[in-house]
């Protein structure tokens, strides 16, 4: 099968979180597993190519309409791990991939409602002309609206839509629709775009939805909550009324990135077998991030994109409360909310003088391996969590998981005490409420199995690292989500 993904992010050249992660991931291992696998992306100036390949032009030239103009988007292309990556690059569009970072523009609805209808021509082309179109977010939520609007004229391309985080939905004006040549007044209605809160404004997402073959979230959880819950951010009824064609599949982890016995960012190599070396890179992060050398503390890690939907406050308080209980903070956290940015700078140079915390600010790939490899907590209080990755690449790396039972960490994290899972399955602490006095309670129960059972805190490492975290059962409910919508769109299994 001819598979293309669409989506604003893949790793490692585009990645600003779990996005990245996912498409690298999944991709790789349908093209592992025999199919084709296109993967298409705005040609970003900040993509990061290192060791790679640079792309080459591939001789096609989009001409892409856009709000009265004709935009020119040459199509370059680079082969990734099994898989082609194409890179739309517009001669022009106000500089729409020149921003210097992947998100956080005040005109991303405008970029990325761009870079949907370019996506459109060129899927359009007998060069790609896929079996099966997979967009992700609301970035490219668009691209089912656009597809069913020109159906008749191109023929039928069946769509999955993964929804990766509800929290952001694409609320545009009506404006912008009729710039990518969509019919505004005739698709901002409640049965289609129009927003539940604000029906003057389009909601991309909630369009994508309803004119997808196929819609998922990341996990079997997460997709009760977003449909039963306030989690579904004013789109439960939507995903009530389009339950025949909505689930839920838990992502997986790229285990040739994230493994510690091969892992050629981190110092030193370890695994199940040679658990001990852990502590070569234990030793390392201290070295790396100035924490004092202290056999009586372990390290509580936290590594995040420091949203709001990552529990902030409870991130910060967990800071606090785990220094006075005699553990290390190894913070790694990239914000992109201004107010969020500044109450983690001040609360880093309240900590600068103390040897037992470091707050490291930004977006580092290198130092996140270090991280998973060198910690043996890593708290995640997130609010929401439609999945989250930082569970199991932890988890892999023997660092063992305190989080809130949400989402897909609750589907992934099986706790120590209270589970009715066998005990060799049990791999972490899990807690209820997004409160300060659940936190402590898990964070208590952790920090005491640590000081005081240390041979059951191994086994607790251990159980997590030989957990299945990989892509191939993902990827085969992947393949049969596709071969789902291309026989509910009419055009038949292949
Ligand atoms: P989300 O996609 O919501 O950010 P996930 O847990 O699914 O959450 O994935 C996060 C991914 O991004 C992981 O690969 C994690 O290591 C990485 N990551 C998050 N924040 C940073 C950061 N500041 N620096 C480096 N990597 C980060
Ligand atoms: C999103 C979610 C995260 C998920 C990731 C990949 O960014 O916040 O929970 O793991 O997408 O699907």
């Amino acid at each position: 099968m001819h598979i293309a993904m669409v989506s604003a992010e893949c790793a490692p050249i585009a990645k600003a979180g779990g996005l990245g992660d996912f498409v690298q991931g999944l991709a790789r291992e349908l093209a592992r597993v025999g199919e084709r696998v296109e993967v298409i992306l705005p040609a970003y100036d900040v993509l990061r190519f290192d060791a790679l390949e640079r792309p080459r032009p591939l001789g096609i030239e989009l001409q892409v309409p856009f709000g009265g103009e004709s935009i020119a988007c040459p199509v370059l292309g680079l082969s990734l791990a099994g898989y082609e990556c194409r890179l739309i690059a517009p001669r022009s569009a106000h500089g729409f991939f020149e921003r210097g970072r992947i998100y956080g523009e005040p005109d991303d609805a405008e970029r990325f409602a761009f870079f949907s209808r370019a996506l459109v021509e060129y899927v359009s082309r007998p060069e790609s002309r896929p079996d099966v179109l997979h967009c992700n977010d609301w970035q490219t939520g668009l691209v089912p609206v656009l597809l069913a609007e020109r159906r008749t004229a191109i023929g039928r391309i069946p769509v999955c839509y993964s929804l990766h985080n509800v929290g952001y939905q694409g609320w545009v004006e009506a404006e912008l629709l009729a710039r990518v040549g969509l019919d505004a007044a005739r698709l901002l209605t409640p049965e289609r775009l129009a927003d539940p809160g604000d029906p003057r404004r389009a909601n991309l997402m909630k369009g994508g939805i309803a004119a997808a073959d196929a819609v998922n979230t990341v996990s079997p959880r997460h997709a009760w909550e977003i449909r039963n819950t306030e989690q579904g951010m004013g789109l439960q009824p939507w995903f009530q009324r389009y339950g025949y064609k909505f689930g839920g599949i838990l992502n997986g982890i790229d285990e040739t990135v994230w493994n510690p016995l091969t892992d050629p960012l981190i110092p030193a190599n370890f695994g199940p077998e040679c658990l001990e070396r852990k502590a070569l890179d234990r030793h390392a992060l201290r070295a790396r991030l100035g924490l004092e050398e202290a056999a009586d503390r372990p390290i509580i890690a936290i590594v995040s994109r420091l949203d709001r939907q990552k529990g902030v406050e409870l991130i910060a308080h967990g800071i606090r409360y785990g220094l006075n209980a005699g553990a290390q903070i190894a913070l790694l956290g990239s914000a992109i909310e201004p107010a969020i940015a500044e109450r983690f700078a001040q609360l880093k140079s309240r900590l600068e003088t103390n040897p037992h915390a470091h707050l490291e600010l930004g977006y580092d790939e290198s130092l996140a391996h270090l991280i998973y490899a060198g910690a043996d907590l890593i708290l995640i209080p997130s609010l929401y969590e439609p999945c989250g990755l930082t569970q199991l690449i932890a988890m892999r790396y023997g660092t063992v998981p305190i989080a809130r039972r949400v989402g897909g960490l609750a589907d992934t994290i099986r706790d120590a005490n209270y589970s009715s899972a066998p005990f060799e399955s049990r791999n972490g602490y899990l807690f209820d409420e997004p409160t300060t006095e659940s936190l402590e309670g898990a964070m208590d129960r952790a920090l005491g199995l640590w000081r005081d059972f240390p041979g059951y805190f191994s086994r607790l490492r251990l159980n997590g690292m030989l957990g299945d975290y990989s892509w191939r059962r993902p990827a085969r409910e992947y393949l049969a989500l596709y071969a789902y919508a291309r026989e509910a769109s009419g055009v038949g299994a292949s």
